[in-house]
């Protein structure tokens, strides 16, 4: 069995690491028990090929993120890089094709909502092998969300992944629901829990072992008497949806509603590089609300300890949780960023009108502010004063990339025995 896994921009990694790490645990499982049999045929191990389409591709944005997730390189660079949605796109579609036609996989293995998901999706589910029409199966990890807002190209790339895959993975109840009213089967849909989490399970612990606390001035440094020493209370921002920061008036909005936050605690902004080149393309009224100083490697010393918005770059994946663990809020209009903030019980102001990911309101830390000021300033006060913990989501226990490895490898044997039957299931 042939299993080829995409990945393309930053909220990928996380999403396919545990993946990946399940299919070498198979195989090193496999190659135990063969050493072991003196009789029986030994059970095949699962061959793994991991394609980059480089829809992101700085340190910071890519690279980082396979060494502190332990992911080897990819086998396969496409190297697409920016572009308008619909270049970005046709380029995907072109090199995808023929990796697929040379590669030949059982099984094509997409992850989110991005534009690397959507593209590898559609040539994966209208490629032919041969006369037969012989295609990978296609798997969609993360299905069934919905903002119902079309608007949002994530919406648009979801809704396209979920209809042409064969098999769907979804992390929240809200997802079966979503995926049953629009018509698909419930054969093709597994309710597995939530890679992104698995990953974080992984890594919490190791995350303490960062430095960023440090490196910006939050915790006095270890040795001398550093060791243990208490952290400063801060917020953590994330901001790159381009409805929030490729307006100006919108943009200027959104960081006036944090101003009394930035009175009392500093505001540390790890800024994705939309947002910086934003930054410097609205000028001075804009850049007055942020810290004058760009922090690239010690803050310490370069910004008043009392508040404020302090700019960083964007951060690792280790870093960015440890992070989120020591904050005392995150804001943020990320979508798995209120999945992450609400595994780790730590509170979180959405801000955006909506929220595809509706568990981590209903049981999680999570509150849809808006994107006005007094909206967002309202959000964070009532934030700020919340007592009640949350619940975690069913099924968000680490196990969700061995449930979905043992559905692959399922659907897999039963099409060798069946061709056309796992096919048939989504359609039905
Ligand atoms: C993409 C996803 C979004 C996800 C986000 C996480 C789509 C439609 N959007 O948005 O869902 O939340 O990733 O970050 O797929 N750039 C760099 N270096 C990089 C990558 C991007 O400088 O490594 C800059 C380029 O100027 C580029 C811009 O960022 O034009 C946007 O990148 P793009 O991949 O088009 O979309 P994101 O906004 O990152």
């Amino acid at each position: 069995m042939k299993i080829m896994t995409v990945v393309g921009a930053r909220p990928n990694f996380m999403k396919a690491a545990p993946i990946i790490a399940a299919i070498r645990k198979y195989n090193q499982a496999v190659a135990k028990a063969g050493a072991e049999l003196t009789h029986q045929a030994p059970v095949p191990s699962i061959d793994h090929i991991l394609v980059h389409t480089g829809q992101h591709y700085d340190v910071l944005m890519s690279d980082s993120f396979f060494a502190d997730l332990n992911l080897s390189p990819p086998d396969i660079r496409l190297g697409v890089g920016s572009a308008s949605h619909a270049v970005q796109t046709a380029e995907i579609l072109k090199g995808f094709e023929a990796v697929l036609l040379r590669e030949r996989p059982d099984v094509v293995v997409v992850v989110g909502d991005v534009n690397s998901t959507v593209a590898c999706a559609l040539v994966t589910a209208k490629i032919a092998f041969d006369l037969a029409g012989t295609r990978p199966l296609l798997a969609h990890v993360e299905s069934g969300l919905r903002s119902f807002d079309r608007a949002m190209p994530e919406e648009v790339n979801r809704v396209v992944t979920d209809h042409i895959s064969d098999l769907l993975f979804v992390t929240e109840e809200s997802g079966i629901q979503n995926l049953r009213n629009e018509g698909i089967s419930p054969r093709a849909i597994h309710f597995v829990g939530n890679t992104m989490i698995d990953s974080l399970l992984v890594f919490k612990e190791r995350a303490e072992s960062s430095s960023i606390l440090e490196r910006l001035g939050l915790r006095a440094q270890a040795g001398g008497n550093g060791e243990g020493s208490p952290i400063e209370h801060y917020a953590l921002l994330t901001l790159h949806r381009p409805s929030n920061v490729d307006n100006r008036d919108t943009f200027l909005d959104i960081l006036s509603g944090l101003k009394e936050l930035a009175e009392d605690c500093p505001i540390i902004f790890p800024a994705h590089p939309r947002t910086q080149q934003r930054i410097m393309e609205f000028g001075t009224e804009l850049r007055l609300e942020i810290n004058e100083t760009r922090i690239k490697e010690d803050a310490r010393d370069s910004r008043s300890r009392q508040g404020g918005i302090i700019l960083t770059e964007p951060l690792g994946y280790l870093d960015f949780l440890c992070m989120m663990k020591h904050a005392t809020l995150v804001i943020t209009d990320s979508g798995g960023i209120q999945e992450e903030t609400t595994c780790l019980g730590i509170p979180c102001v959405t801000v955006r009108e909506n929220t595809e990911r509706p568990v981590t309101l209903e049981r999680g830390t999570n509150i849809v502010a808006g994107t006005t000021k007094e909206k967002i300033a309202n959000a964070i006060q009532r934030q700020l004063g919340r007592k009640d913990g949350c619940r975690m989501p069913e099924k968000w226990d680490g196990q969700a990339a061995t449930r979905i490895l043992d559905v692959l490898i399922s659907a897999y044997n039963e099409r060798i025995v069946s061709p056309q039957s796992v096919i048939s299931q989504s359609c039905a």
